[in-house]
Parts: C-alpha cells; sequence; structure tokens
C-alpha cells in the first residue's frame, strides 16, 4: 500500500484536536501522521483543499435482506451505498430469510460478507427463534460465532419473559439487546402516527404511547437483572423524556435515532404516501423538535439509519398496503451536515453520534486520525450540490423520501484501512 500524502482538508476528528486545513499521511493502510509540512518523498499527492476529512462512520442499523430478500438489497449493494455514504462499518439486522438465530447463519453472513462487503460489515443475531418471540435463540453460541449484539428488529418482542433472560444472558458481553420499542398490540393495524391527522386520512395509526411502553418496560427489565438495552428509531419526544429519567436513575439504557425522525414530520405522507411510510412512523413537529435537542444534549447516544430496502413495486401500492422502510445509507451524513449548517449539531456531535459512540458500544475500530490508527476516513465535499435519483443513489432500492430532491454535501473520496473504496 503506497505512501500517500493529502493536502489541503480540514479535519475535523475530535480526538485529534485540529479544525484547520492540514496534511495527512497514510502508510502501510495507517494514518502515519497529521500536521504540516509533512515529508512528500516517494508519496502520491492527492488535493482535497476545501474538503473535509473525517473518520468513517458507524451505521449501527442497517438491513441487508441477504439472504433471501435480494431483489430489495444484498451485502454488495447496500455496502457500496454506505461507502458512497461514508459509512465504514455496519450492523445488519437479523430480519433475513431465514432469519439470523443460528451461529450457522452468523457464520454465513460472515463469509457472504467476506465476498462481497465494501466495508466492514457485521450481522445482529435474533432474539428469539425465527423472530417468532416464543422461544430465545442461544445468546452464547450467537455471540461466540460473531453476532454483534442481539435483537428482534422489525418486529416488537412482546414477550417480557424472554427480553428479560435475554438482558441477562447478554450480561457476560457487554453488549445490548436493541429493542425495537413498539408494543404489538398497540399498533398492529397502524400504518403512520396516530393523531389529528390518521384522522382525517382515515388511516389507523401507531399512537405515540406504543413506543413508550415498551421501552419503558425494557427500561424496567435492564433495571431489574442489571442488564443493558438500547433503544432502536426513538421517534417521539415522550420517548426521548423517559429514556432521560432512565438515565438519571441508573439503568443502562442508550438510544439511537435516525435521520427521517430529526428532519421529517407525519405531513410528508401528504406529499409522498408510502414513500413516506416508515416504522416507528414520520410524526409531529414537537416530535422532531424533541429528537434535534436529544441528540445535541446525548439523551439520545447514536445516529442510525435503519436503511429498509424496498423494490419499487412494493412501495407502489396503496399507502396501508405497502411495507414501511426508508434507504438511508448514501444520504445520511448529508442531511446530518445539514443540521450542522442550521447550527443545532457541530461538526464534533456529528462525529460522536456517527462514530465514537457506536463504535464503542459496538466493540469497534474507533476511528481516528492518530498516528497509528486504520486509514479509515472520507472526504467530504460540503459545498457540492447534486440530485437524488436512481442514478446518484448506490443502494438497489430507492424508497427514500429525499428521491428527487437537491442536496448539498456529498463523499468524495472514502478510504478504508488505507484502501481506496470511493
Ligand atoms: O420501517 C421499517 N422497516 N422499520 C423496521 O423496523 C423494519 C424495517 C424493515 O425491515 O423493512
Ligand atoms: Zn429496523
Amino acid at each position: 500500500m503506497g505512501k500517500k500524502l493529502i493536502r489541503g482538508a480540514r479535519v475535523i476528528d475530535p480526538a485529534c484536536g485540529r479544525d484547520e486545513p492540514c496534511e495527512l499521511l497514510l502508510e502501510g493502510g495507517l494514518i502515519a501522521a497529521v500536521g504540516h509540512d509533512l515529508p512528500a518523498e516517494g508519496a502520491q499527492i492527492i488535493n482535497a483543499a476545501g474538503l473535509v476529512a473525517a473518520p468513517g462512520l458507524v451505521d449501527m442499523h442497517t438491513h441487508m435482506r441477504e439472504p433471501g430478500f435480494e431483489d430489495k438489497e444484498t451485502i454488495a449493494t447496500g455496502t457500496a451505498a454506505a461507502a458512497r455514504g461514508g459509512v465504514t462499518s455496519i450492523l445488519a439486522m437479523a430480519n433475513t430469510c431465514p432469519v439470523i438465530d443460528r451461529p450457522e447463519r452468523v457464520a454465513d453472513f460472515y463469509n457472504r460478507a467476506m465476498r462481497s462487503a465494501k466495508v466492514r460489515a457485521y450481522t445482529v443475531g435474533a432474539v428469539s427463534l425465527g423472530m417468532q418471540g416464543k422461544e430465545i435463540t442461544d445468546v452464547e453460541d450467537l455471540l461466540s460465532a460473531g453476532a454483534a449484539a442481539l435483537s428482534d428488529d422489525g418486529v416488537p418482542l412482546m414477550s417480557a419473559e424472554i427480553m428479560r433472560e435475554a438482558l441477562i444472558r447478554m450480561k457476560p458481553s457487554g453488549l445490548p439487546i436493541l429493542s425495537h420499542s413498539e408494543d404489538g398490540d398497540l399498533v398492529r393495524a397502524g400504518v403512520m402516527n396516530e393523531g389529528a391527522l390518521s384522522r382525517k386520512l382515515g388511516y389507523k395509526g401507531r399512537p405515540a404511547v406504543a413506543e413508550e411502553l415498551l421501552l419503558v418496560r425494557d427500561g424496567m427489565l435492564a433495571a431489574d437483572v442489571g442488564g443493558y438495552v438500547h433503544v432502536c428509531h426513538v421517534s417521539t419526544k415522550g420517548s426521548v423524556d423517559y429514556i432521560r429519567r432512565m438515565k438519571a436513575a441508573g439503568i443502562h439504557v442508550t438510544a439511537e435515532t435516525c435521520p427521517q425522525y430529526f428532519t421529517l414530520t407525519e405531513e410528508e405522507i401528504e406529499k409522498q404516501g408510502a414513500m413516506a411510510k416508515v416504522n416507528p412512523p414520520l410524526r409531529t413537529p414537537a416530535d422532531v423538535a424533541a429528537m434535534r435537542e436529544a441528540a445535541k444534549t446525548g439523551v439520545i447516544d447514536m445516529l442510525a439509519t435503519d436503511h429498509a430496502p424496498h423494490a419499487a413495486h412494493e412501495k407502489e401500492t396503496p399507502f396501508d398496503e405497502a411495507p414501511n422502510g426508508f434507504t438511508g445509507m448514501d444520504l445520511a451524513l448529508t442531511i446530518t451536515y445539514g443540521l450542522v449548517r442550521e447550527g443545532v449539531l457541530t461538526e464534533a456531535d456529528l462525529i460522536r453520534l456517527w462514530a465514537t459512540e457506536p463504535a464503542r458500544v459496538f466493540n469497534l475500530p474507533v476511528n481516528t486520525f492518530e498516528p497509528g490508527a486504520p486509514a479509515d476516513f472520507f472526504l467530504f465535499d460540503p459545498e457540492l450540490e447534486w440530485q437524488v435519483t436512481p442514478e446518484t443513489l448506490y443502494s438497489k432500492s430507492h424508497n427514500t423520501p429525499w428521491l428527487g430532491k437537491s442536496l448539498k454535501g456529498r463523499v468524495s473520496a472514502h478510504w478504508i484501512g488505507g484502501v481506496k473504496i470511493v
């Protein structure tokens, strides 16, 4: 791996304490030095003036759809979207077909990833067999096979008994159970946020309390057994309030939210129909404001996409029949950078939420520019304007409410372990 000298980028890694254009020297797949007037002999010179250099992001909530739903996404195409979005590491959820509920299936994921993943790819294992909520999986064997965490994400785990036992058996690993927090009874027939708009449109709603009920239950179970629960895709102001209170009470709980919940409201359904259908649903302006505030203050620990690809024909069905979910990895950084532009988050917040915290929780390589660290980073052009079209997206599916929109800011190069992948 040849020596490379990248000149002129502004390095926004907080660990290196620099916020000015400088030079980055790569050697042998590692960051060799960060600074000024670094030795250029024998190095390929890369001009990065006007660009931002940032440590690779970790997207701890994605759906790769392989095996079983390769018409929606594969590990190859999903990780291509990750690479283009500045995401160096992904965690894939277990709701594939078959479900990743046995050690052989965890091993199968890593074999597939070895052949086709463009970024570092890890899988989550299921908590219940077949994600049926009836019988617990072999927690220890899944972890030994390399599961990065356990979750039945995609469906609520309604059995408090299984959740409690899983929390107990996860304890030696220090890893969380990832909770898809929705009360299954309360959301069963719902297709959007419950409120004035769902009543106006005549759709059955998914009430905010459904989310809050299950995350409080899981927090109580974690408190009871001294376990660790992580709440997926937080979408309501009430959830944020409960998470804040649980943390203050010393309960081991962390949480994530996703770009759609800090930028879009349920109004999007009137404009975009099924393209705006996601689970949990888009909520109200007060909920969006709460997500922004909670990400800033750390009540929400990390951001993730919940990248959930669906084929075009599936989203083109009537609203109440269409599947839930948005693709997200191509766009997450660009959209989050919009909050930096608005002054809601700093660049350091962005790195904390998208890289440092998820890497810490899941024991992944902590991306920094410290000399000796793996050269896992990207260059981002904050001024580049581009159009979101099927041609500019790398995911196999294009079910994003940002389709057709113009956005500002895009990754222009990305290295993993010193290898240029974009
Ligand atoms: O919108 C969603 N789509 N939410 C989930 O929890 C699951 C996901 C999927 O797998 O399609
Ligand atoms: Zn999910």
